[in-house]
């Protein structure tokens, strides 16, 4: 979970390297660093803390190299100080590393340096990494013309000492005596080249250099790339040649900017009624009676084939799954298991053969739901893939799927791409429905509501100052509990992790009828329950856990989509209103309120809404 950046071409590096950590800043920033090669020496600025604390000390530098790398962390090994911020420079000042990822064997590796006189001056795996490659530039001769290999002596060192080190990695190397080379490799970590004219750029993904190059090649795992200011070139680690393929980023810097908004969690939050238009954009059928993909790779024969579907996820994307549960099992009639991906990879689930897999990740880097696509797909299953970003390593190596295209998402708050999620899960249901025992009438009903979802999520959006205002009544709540029923279950743990993770304060979500086995013992006036009151068949049900928390002063925030008549207001402490829907789409409109609520609290809590303590946009680290 950091983000590195490596830059080669003819313009000074050190302003790119520094705007393009602001812009990978949402995956990691406990400190930030940078090492530029000019005259032959590194100069190297890093220091604890944002990336804005690095550059006020970089500007007091002459940084004039037109080669440099640079870093922003999200501590694995190693505390939050200056030493342990990267880049880290071998104690014989040959080599400079940035490093996102573990390496597990570093501890060996340092004693190894260390018997051959390096010295260390941190506590990261990465300084050892450097070292080690250090010791292999050290040994590795000058390639002769007629020696058979035209890879430079860094490329073949870092290829050598690669071979010795065991864990995850996306690096990227500068070496004193190679003015016009930058040297790089990935294994479990993102890594992604900006290939423009007369310089070339390297990033744990493509935010950091959009705007200034659209053309990008995504590395494998096990690829080692060697950059120079107008070429570079990709080898395997056991030497094969690579072709790269050369992709285009389909967005532009400006869609990854804050605009008129505070924060990007407030940007995304309001940006969902565009994200949801996204999700379904192409995706109705002609007959308007169900959905349509053109990346599946699976042709309605073998779809029909299908008994049991898996969704595999983590954090907020888990959510969206447990709302898909509902979703499938509703409209397509086929059973649904959710598991945490974490959880999947290593628990050797029997699955048969009829059974579909699902991924479903924002990043699409997110290591453990990877390692469960590639789990999934070691036992011959075929496994899909819902992703935001394109080209992502999990949108790459899955069988198939859905892009979401809900547009970057900065905040490290999920917030649109966990809406847009449920949107593609539901054109799924859908779709899977339709080839089974779904009626025409229904599909169409449910293609009715989805398209005027966007406009339903506008309205409740228009709500936030009301929002904003209940917040302030509960700012300061050290607990909260977030209850619903069916499909609001997911919808309660989303807003109880949203609150938790950007505010701090404790919070729980729960089924609403389990609360009296347990959790109602947390009930006081000073923990609040956000309850969703929805009508249906729960809703009488749902009135009466309302009754139960009050009849113990625990205050009720309601989120319900009846009117004054149907639900009084001073059955609640405070109601939050959205509009009534079809039952399809019920649960993204229940998650705005929830998503705003969070975000305001935080904010008058004077939290950082969008770089939470502890916490980054993309878990590349298991
Ligand atoms: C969401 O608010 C959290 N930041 C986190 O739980 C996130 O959803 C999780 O890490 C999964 O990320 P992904 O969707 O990119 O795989």
């Amino acid at each position: 979970m950091c983000g590195i950046i490596g830059y080669v071409g003819r313009q000074k590096a050190a302003p790119f390297l520094i705007e393009g950590l602001k812009r990978l800043e949402y995956r990691g920033y406990d400190s930030a660093g940078l090492t530029v090669l000019q005259n032959g020496q590194f100069e190297t600025v890093k220091k604890a803390g944002r990336v804005e604390n690095m550059a006020k000390l970089a500007a007091r530098k002459s940084l004039t190299g037109t080669i440099g790398i640079s870093h922003t962390r999200w501590a694995t090994h190693g505390g939050v100080t200056d030493a342990n911020a990267h880049p880290h420079v071998s104690s014989d000042g040959k080599i400079a590393v940035i490093h996102n990822g573990v390496i597990e064997n570093y501890l060996s590796i340092r004693r190894f340096c260390v018997s051959k006189g390096y010295t260390f001056q941190s506590e990261t795996d990465t300084e050892a990494l450097v070292n080690l490659l250090a010791y292999h530039y050290n040994k590795e001769p000058e390639p002769t013309p007629n020696g058979g290999s035209e890879k430079s002596r860094l490329f073949n060192s870092l290829r050598k000492t690669l071979m010795h080190v065991e864990g995850t990695y996306g690096l990227a190397v500068l070496c004193a005596d190679c003015p016009d080379e930058i040297v790089g490799a990935r294994k479990g970590s993102p890594l992604v080249l900006g290939i423009g004219k007369g310089e070339n750029m390297i990033a744990s993904d493509v935010s950091a250099f959009v705007g200034r190059t659209q053309n990008v090649v995504y590395l494998e795992d096990g690829q080692v790339v060697q950059l120079t200011a107008d070429d570079f070139s990709i080898i395997t680690l056991s030497e094969e040649d690579v072709a790269p393929v050369i992709n285009k980023v389909d967005w532009e810097i400006e869609q990854a900017c804050m605009g008129d908004f505070h924060h990007y969690m407030e940007k995304e939050i309001f940006e969902q009624p565009q994200a949801l238009e996204n999700a379904m954009r192409g995706r109705i059928a002609d007959d308007a009676s169900t959905a349509r993909f053109g990346g599946l790779n699976l042709d309605v024969r073998d779809l029909r084939q299908v008994d049991r579907i898996l969704l595999c996820a983590c954090g907020t994307a888990w959510h969206a799954c447990l709302v898909a549960e509902y979703l499938i099992e509703k409209y397509a009639r086929i059973p649904v298991e959710v598991e945490y991906a974490s959880e999947f990879r290593y628990r050797n689930s029997p699955l048969d053969k009829n059974t579909l897999v699902f991924v479903v990740s924002q990043s699409g880097e997110t290591i453990d739901t990877l390692e469960a696509l590639r789990e999934s797909k070691r036992k011959g299953y075929r496994t899909l893939a819902i992703v935001n970003v394109v080209g992502s390593t999990i949108a790459r190596e899955s069988d198939g799927g859905i892009y979401q295209h809900a547009g970057p998402e900065i905040g490290v708050a999920s917030t649109k791409a966990f809406t847009s999620q449920i949107m593609v899960a539901t054109l799924v249901a859908l779709y899977i429905g339709r080839i089974r025992d779904l009626a025409f009438t229904e599909g169409r009903a449910i293609v009715a509501a989805m398209q005027a979802l966007p406009t339903l999520v506008t309205q409740v959006l228009t709500q936030a100052d009301h929002i904003a205002k209940i917040a302030a009544k509960y700012k300061d709540k050290k607990d909260f509990l977030f209850l619903g029923r069916q499909e609001f279950f997911p919808i309660a743990l989303e807003g109880a992790l949203k609150l938790k993770e950007i505010s701090y304060i404790h919070a729980e979500g729960y089924p609403a009828a389990e609360m009296k086995h347990g959790p109602i013992a947390l009930i006081n006036p000073e923990c609040p329950t956000v309850l969703f009151v929805f009508k249906g068949e729960m809703f009488k049900k749902t009135i009466s856990n309302l009754q139960e928390i009050r009849a113990r002063q625990g205050p009720v925030i309601a989120i319900t989509d009846a009117d004054e008549n149907e639900f009084a207001g001073s059955q609640a402490d405070d109601v939050i209103r959205v509009p009534e829907a079809h039952d399809s789409v019920r649960a993204i409109l229940a998650t705005v309120p929830v998503q705003l609520l969070a975000y305001h609290i935080a904010l008058l809590r004077g939290c950082d809404v969008d770089k939470p303590r502890n916490l980054a946009k993309s878990v590349t680290v298991e």
